[in-house]
Formats: structure tokens, C-alpha cells, sequence
């Protein structure tokens, strides 16, 4: 049995996110999606929203979600994954991103594999998303309806 883990931020989850996440459960048995809590970030959506938003969005595969602090690998570690997943968007992803999994392998021996979004999503990022939902744009292709609801409530109650 083959398990992946997908970190990010997901602040908030986007179509990018969800694809790669739905094309992940079409080659490994299990996802682990892991929501980083960053101390020295001050997140839209906190952790625990977070987690909500994906597991109600994956409840029916063989999705667990959980949000962590500290290394990325040792995280992985502890819940047993056999493979990082990153989603790349662009070119200027890579450079980082490369520089990342070298890192993780080098301190763990867990490899990363990356899979491209699909082009429709490659513009897409969850800054980007916050920022035109922010002032009132429609994000409803971007985001799954949950996720599009949520942002026009956390905005509305801010206004
Ligand atoms: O969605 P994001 O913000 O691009 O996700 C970045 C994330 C969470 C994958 C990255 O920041 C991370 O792994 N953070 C945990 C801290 C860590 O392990 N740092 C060393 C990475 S080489």
C-alpha cells in the first residue's frame, strides 16, 4: 500500500489544490493532506478551518487530514508516508520547490514526486484568490462552492 502526503498551506484550498489532490488519489491507496501551522503567520482560515474545509470536501476517499508544526519530514515520518506530493504550476515553482525536496531527502531519504496542475488552474493561488475575493470579485470557478462561501462570509463580517 502506497501513501502520499500533500503539504501546503491551503489557506484556502483552490480548484489547483483539489485537482492535483483528485489526480494523487487516482495513483496512491492513501493521502495524508497536511495543513501547515505557521506561528509567525497570521492565516485567513485557521488551522482547525482548515482541516474542516478539506476533510468535508474528501469525505468519501481514503483522504486523512491533519495539520502540523515544525518539519515537514518529521511529520511524515510520524504518520508513515511514503512519498511527498507537490503540485507545480510553473517554471518559477520549480526552482524552490527542487530546492525543497532535495532538502527533505536529504534529511529524511523521502522523495518528492511533482504533479503539473492542469493548465486551467495554472494561475490560480490562494493569495491570489484571497485577494479578489477580498474586494468582492468572483471566485466561484477557483474554488470549490464551500471554500467560496466561507470567503464571502470571513470578507462580509470583516466589512
Ligand atoms: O502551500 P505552501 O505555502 O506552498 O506550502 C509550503 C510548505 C508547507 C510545504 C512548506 O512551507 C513546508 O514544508 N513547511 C514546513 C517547514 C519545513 O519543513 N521547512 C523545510 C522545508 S525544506
Amino acid at each position: 500500500m502506497t501513501v502520499a502526503l500533500c503539504p501546503g498551506s491551503f489557506d484556502p484550498p483552490t480548484n489547483g489544490h483539489i485537482d492535483v489532490i483528485r489526480r494523487c488519489l487516482g495513483i496512491f491507496d492513501e493521502l495524508v493532506i497536511a495543513i501547515v501551522r505557521n506561528p509567525s503567520k497570521t492565516p485567513l482560515f485557521d488551522a482547525a478551518e482548515r482541516v474542516a474545509m478539506i476533510e468535508s470536501l474528501f469525505k468519501d476517499d481514503p483522504v486523512e487530514v491533519d495539520s502540523f508544526e515544525g518539519l515537514l519530514v518529521e511529520f511524515a515520518q510520524q504518520k508513515r508516508v511514503d512519498v511527498i506530493v507537490k503540485g507545480l504550476r510553473a517554471v518559477s515553482d520549480f526552482e524552490y520547490e527542487l530546492q525543497m525536496a532535495q532538502m527533505n531527502e536529504t534529511l529524511s531519504g523521502i522523495s518528492t514526486l511533482f504533479v503539473p496542475t492542469t493548465p486551467e488552474n495554472g494561475f490560480l493561488s490562494s493569495s491570489l484568490v484571497k485577494e479578489v475575493a477580498r474586494f468582492g470579485g468572483p471566485v466561484d470557478t477557483m474554488v470549490p462552492a464551500l471554500v467560496a462561501e466561507a470567503l464571502a462570509k470571513r470578507f462580509s463580517d470583516d466589512r
